[in-house]
């Protein structure tokens, strides 16, 4: 890291709708249009092709069927909700706190030859305001980090989704739970994460298991891909390096600076085994 304190973090709004706001045009650079990281079968994959994979790992947990009625909880700017609607014939709605991210994801949903396009609007996951059993499917892809009431999250969906629906989420996750002493040791590195990436909380895959237990919803399938996303940092630090002059521009010179110190400290988290990768589906009983 380049630098020692989280200096610069009281000044700084990092609630997740701000937060978005300030950032959702440098991550398409930095990340690309999906806003996740990226599962790699292969050394010599792309981002994008693998940032793709999460998208269709995504796809399968939750059963597309054409014509479902689809939620995305935490859109980002659309890519992969459109993509649903495209390859799969869902009637997609996908939501963020971020007006940003609705105002991105309306103008790529308008710029695709496609027939049907999905809607996007501005609600918040953990209240989302839906009627009860509305979707067939609903999915969390990378978003519940930045969702505080994770219960609550769970609850909301399990609300809107018809019984025998579907739900997928992926996420990052602790792979163990973590003593206070350890959370205290890493509050610098986790300082510095919240400012680049949003104020977000972790939880172990078992916790969302429960979570999602006692929101209604039976968990079917779940499967940790820490290793398989690690190579991640590394092509985020090479976009970092390729777009640094814009990137800068849009969120200056420090915000850039933390970004790339960020892809060294989760590689570290990574390979200490404190942090990881999960995805799991569940079906509403
Ligand atoms: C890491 S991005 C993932 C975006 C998208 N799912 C994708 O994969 O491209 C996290 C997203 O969650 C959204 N988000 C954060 N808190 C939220 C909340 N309480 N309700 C709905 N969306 C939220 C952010 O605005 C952002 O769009």
């Amino acid at each position: 890291m380049s630098r020692a304190d989280t200096a610069g973090s009281e000044q700084l709004d990092i609630s997740p709708a701000v937060h978005y706001d300030r950032v959702t045009d440098a991550w398409t650079l930095l990340l690309g249009n999906d806003l996740h990281y990226g599962v790699f079968e292969h050394d010599d994959e792309t981002l994008p092709h693998a940032t793709h994979r999460l998208t269709t790992l995504m796809a399968a947990a939750a059963d597309f069927r054409s014509g479902d009625r689809f939620l995305d909880v935490g859109c980002g700017i659309g890519n992969s909700t459109q993509w649903a609607v495209e390859s799969h014939g869902v009637v997609g709605v996908g939501i963020t706190t971020s007006g940003r991210g609705v105002e991105r994801a309306r103008r790529l949903a308008a710029a695709a030859d496609a027939g049907q396009v999905p809607t996007f609007e501005i609600r918040d996951g953990m209240c989302n305001g839906f009627p009860d059993e509305s979707f067939d499917k609903v999915w969390a892809l990378e978003s519940s980090h930045l969702m505080r009431d994770r219960q609550a999250l769970l609850r909301e969906c399990g609300r809107v989704l018809r019984p025998g629906g579907r739900m997928a989420l992926c996420d990052i996750i602790l792979v163990e739970p973590i003593s206070f002493p350890v959370v205290r040791s890493l509050r610098t590195e986790l300082g510095l994460l919240n400012r680049v990436f949003g104020d977000a909380r972790m939880e172990t895959l078992d916790t969302y298991a429960q979570l999602a237990q006692s929101a209604g919803l039976e968990v079917d399938m779940r499967r940790d891909l820490s290793a398989e996303v690690r190579r991640t940092f590394s092509c985020w630090r090479t976009n970092a390096t390729m777009h640094r002059d814009t990137v800068c521009r849009l969120i200056g010179n420090e915000a850039w600076q933390d970004f790339v110190d960020s892809c060294e400290i989760l590689e570290t988290l990574w390979d200490r085994g404190i942090l990881g990768y999960g995805i799991f589906s569940a079906v509403k009983v």
